[in-house]
């Protein structure tokens, strides 16, 4: 009988470098306020937003994300032709094709790498990273490039009061890599398709052909209906992640969740059972809602400001709009 050569990588991996990049300005609250006829202390209140990172018009997603791979890359301290698999994760890259990630990876030199986009919204960070420890540990790919990069100010509509002022524009990026103890744990994912029209872009490309009248399409969600499950349902995914990696909370030094709301970051750290000690990634104060770059970009911010440094056990956890969620637990690099 004919048998078949399989690969078999690594046991282990490990975010080997990180980058990022924010949107060149910061966008206070009262620069947005007037069309939704709100308030700063109100978007203060609601959500923690104080700024919001957002790109100048003539910056791309690309942009953004190669310079946050530029750095991460050389963090990791490989050269971009060693990268076996460019993961692009958005859902503001705005061709349907070809996708971001073979661009971005003939912009690094990483070519002939493998490259595609991941459209997982907010989870898409971590939807990437599970991919990635999966494809180093079977031998598909040594070195894989994993960016979380949005440009959301081109699909806002500034008259919305749902989503619009929330949203920041960045990039984050990690290169994973082989390791010799466990650097990435067990990425616990999943999804709720029956949800999905509560975040969404208003219109499909079908519609605005059928309707020329119809707005270029912008985002928009069920504020309270997101708030609910990101709150409540959210914390026993991230105890799962927890307990696949065969730890407790106690274990926890950084919580880093996605960046959307202040109020449902502090929600999560309760249902959670997280202990005081725990270091809490809040970002969002100052760079909004980046989805797919918010949480490396929380990453970055807690080790540049020292509560938290590498070696560091970090519980991250990614969810938004599909509904779709992954969460795993890691070793700060
Ligand atoms: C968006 C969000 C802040 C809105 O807060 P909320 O309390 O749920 O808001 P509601 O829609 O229930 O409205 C409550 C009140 O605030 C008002 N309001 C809603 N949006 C407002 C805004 N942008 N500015 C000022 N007031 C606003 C409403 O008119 C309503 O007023 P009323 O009580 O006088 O009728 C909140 O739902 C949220 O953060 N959800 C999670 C969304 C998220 O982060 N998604 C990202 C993807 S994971």
């Amino acid at each position: 009988m004919t048998t078949l050569n399989v690969r078999r990588g690594p046991e282990f991996t490990r975010i080997l470098g990180l980058g990022v990049a924010r949107g060149e300005n910061a966008v206070p609250n009262d620069a947005l306020i007037e069309p939704i006829n709100s308030s700063d202390e109100w978007i203060r209140k609601m959500t923690g937003i104080v700024t919001r990172v957002r790109a100048n018009e003539d910056t791309s997603v690309i942009d953004l994300s190669e310079r946050a791979a530029r750095d991460a890359i050389a963090q990791a301290g490989i050269d971009a032709s060693e990268i076996d698999a460019v993961i692009l994760s958005t859902i503001s890259y705005p061709r349907i094709t070809p996708g971001g990630a073979p661009v971005l990876a003939d912009r690094l030199g990483a070519t002939p790498a493998a490259a595609f986009d991941i459209s997982a919204a907010c989870a898409g960070y971590c939807y990437g990273i599970g991919q990635a420890d999966a494809l180093v540990r079977s031998g598909a790919a040594r070195h894989v490039l994993v960016v979380g990069a949005e440009k959301l100010s081109d699909f806002v509509d500034p008259a919305d009061r749902s989503i619009s002022y929330l949203l920041g524009d960045a990039a984050g990026a990690v290169v994973i890599g082989p390791s010799d103890a466990a650097g990435i744990g067990p990425t616990v994912w999943g999804s709720d398709g029956s949800a999905s029209e509560l975040i969404k872009q208003d219109h499909t490309w079908l519609e605005i052909r059928e309707d020329r009248d119809l707005p270029f399409p912008t985002l928009r969600q069920e504020g309270p209906s997101v708030f609910k499950w990101a709150s409540f349902r959210m914390a026993p995914v991230a105890l799962q992640a927890i307990e696949a990696a065969g730890l407790t909370p106690d274990d926890i030094d950084v919580f880093i969740p996605h960046q959307a709301n202040l109020r449902i970051i502090d929600q999560m750290v309760k249902q959670i059972g997280l202990p005081e000690s725990v270091v809490v990634a809040k970002d969002i104060v100052d760079s909004g809602n980046t989805s797919a770059a918010s949480i490396p970009l929380a990453t970055e911010r807690v080790l540049r400001d020292g509560v938290a440094k590498s070696g560091d056990i970090a519980l991250q956890i990614g969810f938004g709009a599909g509904l779709v969620y992954a969460a795993q637990v890691v070793v700060l690099p």
